[in-house]
């Protein structure tokens, strides 16, 4: 994702302007940058595992795009948020669309939010006030949740809820989980889904991270994340190794009911062979919800797995088909989340840290203090409007506050406590590394020094997104061996990495290099000198120039000689821009970007250095005369030839567009075996349907 678009994303904040005192046109905007926002978090935390907003922050998000919904109904779009669950099934695993969908919850905050919900429930069932109406409580489990399908007591399919509708297909490793039955006890209906969470103990996601720090594999941030990550395993027999376990809460697909109740159902569910939550219990008062919130919540630390809130739903099965749901929840249910866990301490220091692109970003330091068991020291202050707001100031008492994984926040000052003589926090307006100005542009929340390259905070984090993954990726040259060959004089700009050959025996004298490391090292560093010019392209930093930009951009210049000259200072300006924004996806804003980038001289003489040392591949061209070069094309069902990733890079190198659904502008849909909905709505819609062979053929000429 673009530079500027990430941080957006990552800075935008819930607008607190009440929507009932907006015009449609900022509601509209607002609405369009929630959606954008949510739908990043939500394949950060559903598609990768690594959420980067605490899940309160995340709510928040959530809460106001259903606030102003509420107030401009008409506004609700086709990507609204709360028309979908979750981040879409992630590639690699078959897909299952679910036979009922797998659902999300609503979130309660306070305890009026829960008076609320139970009253909403009574006045949609026409309750009187003396009539029973009985709920369950039990804990929200902080893991994944799954679809086991059993059809004569046997284990058919195990799915994750994917965007809801569907699923990734997971049955191959699920068949390693010993917490999943395999075969269920008693005598179970002949078709039975059973939904419930999958999650790790705390202990076993501890013991697992400290073998992956040993075996240098990847360590995971929560126990969410590795019950996750250990589930979407190539090898079911590491899935196996995991130690991962599962309760029931709730069915899916039934060909006979099991239960009249939720409490009777989870009984039958423990009577079939499942784990289900000891704590879960039955009550008709509302005032009995809210203690058991308390006593969970006071539960919490002495629970061998993580929880983040109660849930609360309607014990009767009647009642709950009679309430159904609304867009992407049951009106029958409600989560009842945990308040962030806080706690106060002392600001010792502002630091301003500076970032590749120059951004100026306030770093809160902190007398370390222990919060939902980690020691905190740094939190984030986000930006300078955010200082000014909370008026956060060098020596105040803070209370600060951390959710699940996610960089710890200042929630606001104790202003009671605030040492006299102490001083509004000034923002510089200078660049606090190499003192050039830093600038705030209209409208941005964000101040950037002017420096670029020439600032050496700048460079070290450039360097550093030289060698990063997407980038130049060279094995044994990570961020700390920027740090140390920059500190060391040895690397100042890209090109230098190519002549660390010349210092080995400098290196040899460094600790931790031996003679293996050092041969590893540099030929790693070899290997590199021949790279796509795409990848150089990104790896060169340029301020919104992510990995889809650096392809469209290689593909128009073909040559990095070809993109130099056509953005050389003696160039004509007007007419490079205006050949760069007719690259679709290019817009004016982007344009400027690369001109600036390639107008400023440090940049031009450290491009020019880096390409002497560089040999660089031109990126491979789709062929245009193809049968299907330029078509859209859709693939649907199993195919039998080859795996579905495979035919999508085959149709991309044939120059054709693979899309994941069908829509008028779809020119074949190709359908391996089990081709389902996709299938229907291309003969709906007229679209040419290929079987796999037919398919073959065509490509294949
Ligand atoms: S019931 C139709 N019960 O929370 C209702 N969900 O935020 C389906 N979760 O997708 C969910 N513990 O992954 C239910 N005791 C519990 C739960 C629970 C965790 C998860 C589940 C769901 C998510 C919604």
């Amino acid at each position: 994702m673009a530079d500027s678009q990430a941080d957006m994303i990552l800075s935008l904040r819930p607008g607190t302007m009440p929507p009932d005192r907006m015009d449609e046109a900022a509601a509209r905007d607002e609405l369009g940058l929630l959606a954008a926002a949510i739908a990043y978090h939500d394949t950060r935390y559903h598609g990768e595992d690594a959420p980067v907003i605490s899940d309160a922050d995340y709510d928040a998000l959530v809460a106001r795009n259903r606030a102003l919904e509420a107030v401009f109904p008409s506004l609700v779009r086709e990507d609204s948020p709360s028309l979908r669950v979750g981040a879409p099934a992630a590639a690699g695993f078959g897909k299952v669309r679910h036979a009922r969908p797998m659902l999300s919850l609503n979130n309660g905050f306070s305890d009026e939010d829960i008076e609320d919900f139970a009253a909403r429930i009574r006045r949609f069932l026409s309750l009187a006030e003396d009539d029973e109406l009985a709920f369950t409580a039990e804990p929200k489990i902080d893991g994944l949740s799954l679809s086991l399908r059993y059809e004569g007591g046997t284990l058919v399919q195990a799915a994750t809820r994917g965007d809801g509708a569907e699923g990734e297909d997971v049955t191959d490793n699920i068949r390693m989980v010993g917490a999943v039955p395999q075969a269920l006890a008693g005598s179970p209906p002949d078709i039975l889904e059973v939904r419930g969470e999958l999650y790790m103990d705390r202990d076993d996601f501890l013991a697992l991270n400290t073998a992956q720090e040993a075996a240098g594999g990847k360590i995971f941030a929560n126990p969410r994340n590795a019950a996750a990550g250990s589930l979407r395993q190539k090898d079911p027999e590491v899935t196996g190794s995991r130690n991962l376990q599962f309760f029931a809460y709730s069915l899916g697909e039934t060909s006979a009911p099991i239960a009249t109740t939720h409490k009777e159902c989870l009984d039958q569910l423990s009577s079939y062979g499942f784990s289900v939550n000891d704590y879960s219990m039955r009550t008709t008062q509302v005032s009995e919800l809210l203690e058991r919130h308390k006593f969970i919540i006071s539960e919490r630390p002495s629970m061998s797995y993580d929880i983040d809130g109660v849930v609360y739903k309607v014990d009767r099965h009647d009642y709950q088909d009679r309430l159904g749901q609304v867009a992407r929840a049951p009106r029958w249910a409600l989560a009842h989340k945990f308040p962030a866990e806080q706690a106060e301490t002392t600001l010792n220091a502002i630091d301003i840290q500076v970032g590749r692109t120059g951004a100026l970003t306030p770093v809160a330091r902190l007398q370390p203090v222990t919060v939902g068991g980690v020691v905190v020291s740094n939190a984030t202050l986000h930006n300078e409007d955010e200082i000014r707001r909370k008026d956060i100031r060098v020596g105040d008492r803070v209370v600060i506050q951390r959710a699940g994984d996610v960089i710890p926040q200042v929630v606001r000052v104790i202003t009671e406590a605030r040492p006299s003589g102490s001083a509004e926090f000034i923002f510089p307006i200078r660049c606090p590394e190499c003192g050039a100005a830093a600038i705030r542009p209209d409208g941005e929340a964000v101040r950037r020094c002017t420096n670029s390259l020439e600032c050496p905070a700048q460079r070290l984090e450039w360097l550093k997104h030289f060698v990063s993954r997407n980038a130049f990726d060279i094995a044994g040259l990570g961020a700390r061996q920027i740090d140390q060959f920059v500190a060391l004089g040895w690397v100042t700009r890209p090109a230098d990495i190519f002549r660390l050959a010349a210092r080995r025996a400098a290196l040899a004298k460094l600790d931790g290099y031996g003679e293996t490391s050092i041969t590893n090292l540099l030929a790693a560093i070899e290997a590199r000198r021949e790279i796509a010019f795409e990848r150089m392209i990104f790896a060169l930093g340029i301020r919104q120039v992510g990995q889809a930009t650096a392809r469209l951009l290689a593909l128009h210049f073909d040559t990095p000689q070809a993109m130099m000259a056509a953005l050389a200072p003696e160039a004509d300006i007007d007419a490079t821009v205006a050949d760069l924004i007719a690259i679709d996806q290019v817009g004016d804003s982007m344009a400027d970007d690369l001109v600036a980038f390639f107008h400023n001289g440090t940049n031009r003489a450290a491009v020019a250095d880096l390409l002497s040392q560089l040999s660089v591949i031109p990126p491979e061209r789709p062929a245009d005369d193809s049968p299907v070069s330029g078509k859209t094309i859709v693939f649907t069902g199993t195919l039998s030839r080859m795996s579905r990733a495979e035919a999508k890079a085959r149709a991309e190198s044939l120059g054709a567009k693979v899309s994941g659904s069908v829509s008028g502008k779809t020119d074949y849909l190709v359908a391996g075996a089990d081709a389902g909905s996709k299938a229907r709505k291309a003969a709906d819609l007229g679209v040419t349907v290929l079987g796999e062979d037919e398919w073959l053929a065509l490509i294949d000429g």
